[in-house]
């Protein structure tokens, strides 16, 4: 009799509250990470939504983040998500740092991909940046930056070092957009070359949540976030997102999305990439609970207490127990800090020593 009644709770619930199943999500790392070094965000944010995650790896992680283009990139994730079974009724995405790019090109390029509802975007160089990566310092990094500045737009550097598919020097547009080979592309900034499919895909995102740290000194300028940048030629002032053409001529769609009220500016406290949990939960979470923020919650509970079994309350319990703790514990503790994330780890250092011809303990010589 119990069951029965249970039963027919269950099926009533079923119809007044459409049962909406989450959306499982992906996490794509920034530069110079892997991973296990954002597993503690994907599973805060997998335990807090409610939803599956995913982080996708791009190669070897830390080695490749660095040295493989992002088309190649691009590539490898828009592979990977087609083959994952779990995606293919459609999928949340977080962006972090470079792995923005990397998955906003996944939404454009990925021909018969599944589709990206809800991309949230946090520290992304979406219109580019204008710093090289931080090789560290003494006299060989300040030589080693110094050919990177010059030669950033050669095919040789940009085939092996991810960033500078999207350094964009505003007092050397023309090379920018004749040699850069990622993000004029992604962008569809180049005036003959316009790809409408791009458009057309970006612009069919249910929401696009742009994070922007107030304190960033990785992303110059950090209103990159936005889509802000500088004008051509010079490096201020900084030009808000809806002043440059990139949206005023709409080439990605971000106006429409716009227009339809679908694009969220979020900006937060913090350096590069430090993101609290209380922002996270805020700014984050509710686009990865469902496809419609607010409501979910409410039908969620409802479902879940349709469920009148003791198993399930005592895992309901522990689940809200651990959220509790989780929750006093870390407020406003920074659950992940990227700031060392443009710094060159070893490997990446070695390889660009040997390209120019010079070590630590040789003198300099022509490469
Ligand atoms: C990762 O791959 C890159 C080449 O893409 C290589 O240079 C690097 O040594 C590899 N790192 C590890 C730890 O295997
Ligand atoms: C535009 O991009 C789509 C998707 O990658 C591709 O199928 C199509 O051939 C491209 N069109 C042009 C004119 O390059
Ligand atoms: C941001 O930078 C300002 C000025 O340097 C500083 O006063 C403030 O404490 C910083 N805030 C955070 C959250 O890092």
């Amino acid at each position: 009799m119990a069951f029965h009644s249970l039963h027919i709770s269950v099926f009533v619930l079923f119809f007044v509250f459409p049962v909406s199943l989450s959306i499982p999500f992906i996490v794509l790392h920034g530069i110079n990470d892997n991973c296990g070094g954002v597993q503690h965000i994907t599973d805060n944010l997998a335990s807090f939504s409610g939803s599956t995650g995913y982080c996708v790896e791009v190669g070897n992680g830390t080695g490749d983040s660095f040295l493989k283009p992002l088309g190649e990139q691009t590539r490898i994730v828009c592979d990977k998500v087609k083959q994952m079974k779990e995606l293919s009724g459609g999928y949340n995405l977080v962006g972090l740092f470079q792995g923005n790019l990397v998955g906003r090109g996944v939404i454009e390029f990925c021909d018969g991909g599944p589709p990206v509802k809800n991309y949230i975007s946090v520290g992304g160089p979406h219109a580019g940046i204008a710093t090289v990566p931080t090789c560290g310092s003494g006299i060989l990094c300040q030589i080693i930056d110094e050919l990177l500045k010059s030669e950033i737009y050669s095919d040789y550097i940009q085939d092996h070092l991810a960033p500078s598919g999207y350094l964009k020097f505003p007092n050397d547009i023309p090379n920018y957009l004749k040699k850069c080979k990622f993000l004029p592309k992604l962008n569809n900034e180049l005036p003959d070359q316009k790809n409408s499919t791009y458009k057309e895909r970006f612009s069919s995102l249910q929401n696009l949540v742009l994070i922007m740290f107030q304190n960033d000194t990785v992303l110059i300028p950090k209103e990159t976030s936005w889509f802000g940048y500088y004008p051509d030629g010079a490096f201020n002032p900084v030009i808000p997102p809806q002043q440059t053409p990139l949206y005023t001529e709409d080439w990605i769609g971000l106006k429409a999305l716009d227009a339809a009220g679908r694009v969220k500016y979020i900006s937060v406290a913090g350096g590069h990439l430090k993101i609290s949990t209380d922002d996270m939960k805020k700014h984050v979470v509710p686009y990865l609970a469902s496809q419609a923020p607010g409501k979910q919650s409410l039908e969620k509970d409802d479902h879940v207490g349709a469920h009148n079994s003791l198993n399930h309350r005592a895992t309901l319990n522990s689940n809200r127990k651990r959220m509790d703790r989780l929750e006093s514990e870390a407020s406003t503790k920074v659950v992940y800090d990227g700031s060392a994330s443009f710094m060159w780890p070893s490997s990446v250092k070695s390889f660009f020593e040997e390209l120019i011809g010079v070590s630590d303990d040789k003198s300099l010589s022509q490469p």
